[in-house]
C-alpha cells in the first residue's frame, strides 16, 4: 500500500498549494527555478513549437453544445496544398501537446509531412479548454462538473463537426490515445450518426475494460474514493489548473536538476505507463514533457475512469442510486453500448502497457463489430505513452502501419 500512502500525501500537499493564490512568492520561485530547467521545446507554447518544426499552424475556437469553449490547432507543410483532414484527439491530464513533443518525429510533424491537414484538439478543462459562454473556471463549480461522458458528447462531437464544416467534408479521419479513444467509443455509442461522420478511427492504447489492472496501477484506483472524498472535501474540483502553484510544482520535482528523472520517471511514470526508460529518455521526460504535462482536468474525469475500474463496467457516471434513478432510470449507470460503435476502427496495444492490458483490449477487439486491425505492437517494451512519446520506435514501429492504413481511407 505504499504507492497510496504516497499519492495521498502528494495530494495532500497539492491541495493545500491549491489554495495558495497564484501570485504569490513561492509560486514565482516554482515558475523560475522550473522554467529554468527545462529545455526549449519544454517552454515553448504549441504553435510556437510547430512553427520552430517548419509548419504552418492557426489557431480557431470550437464552442460545444453546452457553451465550453475549446482552442484546436490546425496544422500543415502547405497551406495551399490539398491537406486531407485528420484530428488527433489526446489523453487524460494532457493536451494537444502530447502529439508535438517529439518535434521532427511526431505525430503532428510526420502527418503534416505525409500531405495531411492536422487538427489538434483539446477537451475542457485543459489549458486550451478553460473558457465557456457563461461560466467562469475560477469560480463556478459547474464548469469542473464533467466526466469523459461530456468529453466524448460533447468535446468530441463539436470538434469533429468543426472540421467536418471547415474542410467541406462529411466524414474525417481520427486518432485518438488513451482517454481520446474513450471519448471516442462514448460519442460513437451514445450518437450514433457520428459512425459515418468518421472515416476511420485509429485507436492507440484504446480504453474502454480496466477490468485487469495490476499494481501499482490497481492499488491506485483502490485508493481512488478516498483520494475523491478528500478532493471533495477540500472543494478542489479542478486539478493541475495551467501554472497553478501545484501544477508549477510538479514542473519543478519533475524537471531537471531537483529528483526528476527518478522520482517522476522511475517513481511515477513507468509503474503506472509501463515500463520503458529506453523509449522516454531523462532528456525528453525532464527536459520537454515535464514542462506541458500533466496538464489540467476535473476531479469528476478521475472519478469516473476509477468507476469504471471499480464496477468493472465501461458505463456512464455513477450518481449512486438517487440520482441515477431520477438521471437515467435505473438504479445502475447504463453501460455504453460498443456493438452500437460501427465506425471503422483499428486498435494498437502496447505488451508492457500498464493501462490498457491486452486482456481488456482483447475483450474489446472481441466486442467492436468492425475493427480493421488489432495490431499487438511487436516490440515487448511498448507501454502506454509510448504511442505518442517513444523515442525512435514510433517512426520505425507505429508510423508505417498507421499511415498504410490510413492512406487506404485517404480519400
Ligand atoms: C530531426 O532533426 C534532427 C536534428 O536536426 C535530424 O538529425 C533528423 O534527421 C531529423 N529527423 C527527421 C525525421 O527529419
Ligand atoms: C499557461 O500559463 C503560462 C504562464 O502563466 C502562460 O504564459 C500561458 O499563456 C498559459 N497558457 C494558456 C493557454 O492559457
Ligand atoms: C458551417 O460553416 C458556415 C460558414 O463557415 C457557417 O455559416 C455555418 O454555421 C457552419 N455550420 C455549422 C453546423 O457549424
Ligand atoms: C446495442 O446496440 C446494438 C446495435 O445497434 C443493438 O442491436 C442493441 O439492442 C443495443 N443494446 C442495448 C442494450 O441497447
Amino acid at each position: 500500500m505504499n504507492l497510496s500512502r504516497v499519492i495521498i500525501t502528494i495530494l495532500c500537499v497539492l491541495s493545500i498549494l491549491h489554495t495558495s493564490k497564484a501570485e504569490n512568492d513561492t509560486d514565482s520561485l516554482f515558475t523560475r527555478v522550473s522554467e529554468a530547467t527545462l529545455s526549449e521545446d519544454g517552454k515553448l507554447d504549441f504553435p510556437q513549437l510547430a512553427t520552430k518544426y517548419g509548419l504552418s499552424v492557426e489557431q480557431y475556437d470550437v464552442t460545444t453544445e453546452d457553451g465550453y469553449i475549446l482552442t484546436i490547432f490546425y496544422v500543415a507543410k502547405d497551406f495551399n496544398a490539398t491537406n486531407t483532414p485528420i484530428l488527433l484527439f489526446h489523453g487524460i491530464i494532457d493536451s494537444c501537446y502530447t502529439y508535438m513533443l517529439r518535434g521532427n518525429t511526431s505525430w503532428v510533424y510526420t502527418l503534416a509531412e505525409a500531405g495531411y491537414g492536422v487538427w489538434v484538439g483539446n477537451n475542457r478543462g485543459n489549458l486550451y479548454g478553460r473558457r465557456h459562454v457563461t461560466l467562469n473556471p475560477g469560480k463556478d463549480d459547474k464548469f469542473w462538473d464533467y466526466s469523459l461522458h461530456e468529453i466524448g458528447y460533447y468535446d468530441l462531437a463539436a470538434t469533429i463537426d468543426f472540421i467536418r464544416n471547415k474542410t467541406n467534408s462529411a466524414s474525417i479521419l481520427t486518432i485518438g490515445h488513451s482517454q481520446g479513444t474513450s471519448a471516442h467509443f462514448v460519442l460513437t455509442s451514445m450518437r450514433p450518426e457520428y459512425n459515418d461522420r468518421i472515416k476511420l478511427f485509429v485507436a492507440l492504447a484504446p480504453i474502454a475494460y480496466l477490468n485487469n489492472l495490476e499494481p501499482p496501477v490497481s492499488i491506485a484506483a483502490a485508493a481512488g474514493p478516498a483520494i475523491a472524498a478528500l478532493l471533495k472535501t477540500l472543494n478542489i474540483n479542478e486539478l493541475l489548473e495551467n501554472h497553478s502553484a501545484a501544477s508549477n510544482l510538479v514542473t519543478l520535482l519533475c524537471s531537471k536538476g531537483v529528483v526528476s528523472y527518478v522520482a517522476c520517471g522511475f517513481g511515477t511514470l513507468f509503474p503506472l505507463a509501463g515500463f520503458d526508460p529506453a523509449g522516454l529518455e531523462e532528456e525528453f521526460l525532464t527536459g520537454v514533457v515535464f514542462g506541458h504535462y500533466p496538464s489540467a482536468t476535473s476531479r469528476k474525469s478521475l472519478v469516473h475512469y476509477d468507476q469504471i475500474v471499480l464496477r468493472r463496467e465501461f458505463a456512464q457516471y455513477d450518481y449512486g442510486t438517487i440520482r441515477n434513478l431520477a438521471k437515467y432510470g435505473s438504479e445502475s449507470p447504463p453501460a455504453y453500448n460498443l456493438t452500437a460503435v460501427t465506425v471503422n476502427v483499428a486498435l494498437f496495444v502496447g505488451s508492457s502497457d500498464g493501462v490498457s492490458k491486452l486482456k481488456d483490449t482483447e475483450h474489446l477487439n472481441n466486442i467492436l463489430p468492425n475493427v480493421l486491425q488489432y495490431k499487438v505492437m511487436e516490440l515487448k517494451r511498448w507501454n502506454h505513452v509510448d504511442f505518442v512519446w517513444g523515442k525512435d520506435i514510433m517512426s520505425e514501429y507505429l508510423y508505417p502501419p498507421v499511415l498504410e492504413l490510413l492512406e487506404k481511407y485517404r480519400n
